[in-house]
Formats: C-alpha cells, structure tokens, sequence
C-alpha cells in the first residue's frame, strides 16, 4: 500500500492499484473515467489525451495535453490532471465540446475526448492572440504565428491537433469547430487556475508488484541514487521509455523520475553559450527560445506532434542514443557539447564524440545529461531537412542539420550532422571538407553532394531503402543551396 495521490477533475484521488509502470491511462480507466480512450497505446493517435497543470511562465499555470498512455500515473503524484469529464458534462458540455458538436465534429465519437483535451490546452494556451486583436505591423508580419495560414482567425493553432487522429469525421469539422473556439469566461475556473503556480513536485519512493518508482527531492540525490542502482533506468517524459513498457513489456526494476529537477530545467542565454536544461520539454524550448536559435526552430514543430513534444525532453531525445533521433543532426550541426552530470561532478563532451554505436554512448550508467550547450555566435545560413513518409508526427527516414558560414562568396565553415544513415546519428565530415574554402557555387555543390551520397552505411528497412536514404542525403544540400539562392535574390530586389 503506498499514499500517492493525484488531483484528478478537481477531486484528489488514491492511486490505488497502481504499480511503478502502471500508465496513467490504465489507472484512470480502471478507476471509472473511462472517457480517454486507448487507440494504439504508443503515442501515435491521441485517443488518450489529458490536461496536466504545468509551470508556466511567470510563475502560472499551464494547462498542457499529453498523452495518457505514455506517462507513468506514479509520475503524477501530487499534480492536478484534467480529462474530458472533467472539461464538462452532457447537461454543462465545455465550449470546446460545444463546437464540436455544432460543428459535426464527431461521428463514431472514439477520438473526440482526445480532441477535446488537445483543443482545450490550446484554447487555454495564454498566448493566444485572435488575428483581429493582433497588431498587424511590417514587423509582426514576418514569420509570425499569427499569419501561419495553419492559424485560426481565433489565433488557434491548428497545430495543436497534430496528434490527435480521426477515422471517422473527417478533420474539417474539427478545423471549424477549432477556429470558431471564443476566449473563455470570466467564470472559468480552468481558466483562473492558470494564475496561481502549479503544483510542486512531489519526491516519491514506493514500490509495487516487483517495480520501484522513485522520484528524488533534487538532484545530488537523483546522481547518488544511479551511483548506487547501477540498473536504475531514468524516465523524463517518457515518450520513448512509455512505448518499451507498453509494446515491448519492459519492465525495469528501478525508474528514476528525472523530469521535475529544477536543475535540469534551466534555459539561459549568454554571450558565448546558450545552455538547454535537458528536462525541458520540446514545447518549452520551442517558446522559450522563441526562434533565437533558428536551427531549432525549423526541426521542433516538424518533431513528432504537439502532444509528444509537450511531454518529450530535448535530454530523453539524446538518452535513447537513437540513430535516428531529430535533435542529434541539428546539435552535430550546431556544435552542441553534453554536460553529463555524476555524483563526482561534471565533464563537458562533444556531441560529436558522445555515440560509439548502436544505441551506445559514453555516458556512464551513473551519469544523466543535466544540459546541452549550444555555442555562440551560430552560423548565418542554417537549414534542418527531415525525410519522413509523413509531414507531421512521423520519425524521420534521414534527418540533415546543416551550418554554414560563407564570407564573400567563399565557404568558411561548415558543420553538417546526419541521422538515419549508419548506427549512430554523425558529422558528414567528408562533405564539410569538400565545401569549406570552396566558393558558395553550384559547381562546388554539386561536387559536395556527390560527396555528401556517400557519407554513412545507409541501410534499407520498412521507412526506406539504402538507395533512397543516400540520394536524399545529396539532393538535400542541393534544395539547401537553391534556397539560399532565392532568398539572396529576394533581399536584393
Ligand atoms: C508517436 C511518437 C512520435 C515520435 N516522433 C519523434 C520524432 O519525430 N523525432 C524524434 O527524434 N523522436 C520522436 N519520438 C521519440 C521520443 O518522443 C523522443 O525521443 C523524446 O525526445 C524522448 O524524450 P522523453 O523525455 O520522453 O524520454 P524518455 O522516454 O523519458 O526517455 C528516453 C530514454 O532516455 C533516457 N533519458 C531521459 N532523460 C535523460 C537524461 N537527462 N539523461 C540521460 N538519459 C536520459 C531514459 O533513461 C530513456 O532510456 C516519437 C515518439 C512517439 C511515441
Ligand atoms: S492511445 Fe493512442 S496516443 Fe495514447
Ligand atoms: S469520430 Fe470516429 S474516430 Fe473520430
């Protein structure tokens, strides 16, 4: 018997029967609110979705959908979540259950509690700005959010959808139902809520059915504790560990809850370094880096969906040692170095030097990632090029991360990272060289991606053939470079 508790709808709830790998979906549909659903179990439809309060910025709230089915409920000890009975009821339906229904949103009704949980965190999201209120300058213009054609009039971004699927309705309903979403009421208590902080982290340490769950108070314990559990297994947002328990059975015998750590959730921009806390979750970067690091704002929102990159840290996504992982050929291109934190310290590792193969790297099993440095100044012309069958929530067949710096029309620098072409993601070093002290040219280029078709030992499997993948890896550095044509001729003209 163990005393962990979670706010759920408002209501503080035992989590009784739960054990260390029990997911929240699991337990919260064995506890009778049967209203997020199970479609796939792995991340990929949304069927699940939930609101969990956030820390937001200025010390607020955030209402945040994630998916039910990946996170550990032991995880939500002492949070608040809220799931579509508690957004409202048949007699009192949510504004977003409103349009939804006005809009013929919903037909066999499997997805739509999903839909709603997604729609209600963007309906809440504090930011959101209808066009109509927006000051519309020159200025703003410019790669604003607002003018994304993929925004509502409503300021709802349509993006926040892109983890939810339907079979059944068709997504144009949905879209309308989205974009004729109001701001909410005075009387909203969801909404009020967001003023007062979130709920702390809660240490937990408790153990059911063979499994033990802990999360520590702070991070000198978190690194004793993996010095002395050598099999301790550290979960963060648990969008990768989630899919082992839930597909493939794993079952570690120690999970060590890391995604709360104040120390891992710094994001501070200095002037030779910008430091990323490894416990920030994609989301977080995306708006606290608000586009300063240009590279990462071009790969995040073509990372997996809204509701994965909600939960997904940047340090789970290097932690998998994954070849084919979407930050490693971004960081290789930025130079990125690790700092890999152990009870006897810190050491600082190149991003270049940190994978020795399949799933491999040279962290230790007593170290985790505290954060990643990114230095400083970047390079002027950055690209991030993802190969997938899907344009959104799909892993990528190739990934290119290019930086390059060409000073009067010569290169001076260049720094390309690779994924999904060998067993660990890598630098195309052979491409750097055959484009650094060459003239930004399509004669060099073109020499350049002969090079770059050759760079790694691309293999064939269900997302592409070896062929593919190294006629990709060429053709990407040539799209690079037409680009960079066409916005010079843009500023010039
Ligand atoms: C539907 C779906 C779509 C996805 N799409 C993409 C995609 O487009 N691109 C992509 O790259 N990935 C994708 N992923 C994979 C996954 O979301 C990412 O790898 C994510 O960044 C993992 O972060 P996490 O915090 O959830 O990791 P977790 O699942 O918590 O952990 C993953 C691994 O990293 C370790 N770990 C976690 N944090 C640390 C740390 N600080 N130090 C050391 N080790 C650590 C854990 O022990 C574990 O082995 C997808 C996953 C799903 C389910
Ligand atoms: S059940 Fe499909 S995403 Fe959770
Ligand atoms: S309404 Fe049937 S799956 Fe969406």
């Amino acid at each position: 018997m163990h005393d962990l508790v979670v706010t759920v709808n408002g209501r503080s709830r035992p989590m009784q029967g739960a054990t260390a790998h029990t997911t929240a979906l699991d337990w919260l549909r064995d506890s009778g609110l049967t209203g997020s659903k199970e479609g796939c179990a792995e991340g990929e439809c949304g069927a699940c979705a939930m609101l969990v309060a956030t820390p937001g910025e200025q010390g607020g709230t955030e209402w945040t959908a994630v998916n039910a089915c990946l996170v550990p409920v032991a995880a939500l000890n002492g949070q608040e979540v809220v799931t579509a009975e508690g957004l409202g009821s048949p007699d009192a339906l949510h504004p977003v259950q409103e349009k939804l229904a006005e809009a013929g949103g919903s037909q066999c009704g499997y997805c739509t509690p999903g839909f709603a949980c997604s729609m209600a965190g963007e309906y809440y999201r504090a930011d959101r700005v209808p066009s109509g209120e927006h000051a519309a300058t020159d200025e703003h213009d410019e790669g604003c959010s607002v003018h994304d054609p993929e925004h509502g009039p409503n300021g709802f971004d349509l993006h926040a959808l892109s983890g939810n699927l339907c079979r059944c309705t068709g997504y144009r309903p949905i879209r309308d139902a989205a974009y004729t979403l109001g701001t909410p009421a005075d009387d909203d208590e969801l909404a009020a809520r967001r003023s007062r902080p979130a709920p702390t982290p809660v240490p937990t340490d408790f153990e059911a059915d063979g499994g033990r769950f802990v999360r520590p108070a702070n991070l000198d314990d978190t690194l004793r504790l993996i010095r002395d559990e050598p099999s301790a297994v550290l979960v963060a947002g648990s969008t990768d560990l989630g899919v082992e328990v839930n597909i493939r059975g794993r079952r570690a015998p120690l999970v060590v809850a890391i995604e709360q750590l104040d120390e891992l959730r710094t994001l501070a921009i200095g002037d030779d370094v910008i430091e990323i806390g490894a416990a920030l979750s994609l989301s977080e970067i995306e708006r606290r880096l608000a586009g300063r690091i240009p590279l990462l704002a071009q790969l995040l929102p073509q990372f997996a969906s809204r509701l994965i990159r909600n939960r997904g840290t940047i340090g789970g996504n290097l932690g998998t040692g994954s070849p084919i992982g979407d930050t490693p050929p971004a960081l290789l291109a930025l130079g990125a170095r690790l700092v890999l934190a152990s009870s006897d310290g810190e050491r600082e590792v190149e991003l270049a030097d940190y994978f020795t193969g399949y799933r491999q790297t040279v962290r230790r099993p007593d170290e985790l990632i505290r954060a990643i440095r990114i230095p400083l100044p970047l390079a002027r012309i950055t690209a991030f090029h993802k190969i997938a069958k899907r344009r959104f929530d799909d892993i990528s067949s190739v990934a290119l991360g290019f930086a390059l710096d060409v000073e009067d029309g010569i290169v001076t620098s260049a720094r390309i990272g690779l994924g999904g072409v060998a067993a660990t993601p890598l630098r195309a070093t052979a491409t750097e060289a055959a484009l650094t002290g060459k003239p930004w040219n399509v004669a060099t280029v073109r020499a350049a991606s002969s090079v770059l078709r050759g760079e790694g030992t691309p293999m064939s499997d269900h997302r592409a053939s070896s062929e593919y993948r190294s006629l990709m890896l060429g053709n990407a550095l040539l799209k690079l470079y037409s680009q960079t044509v066409i916005e010079s001729k843009e500023v010039s003209a």
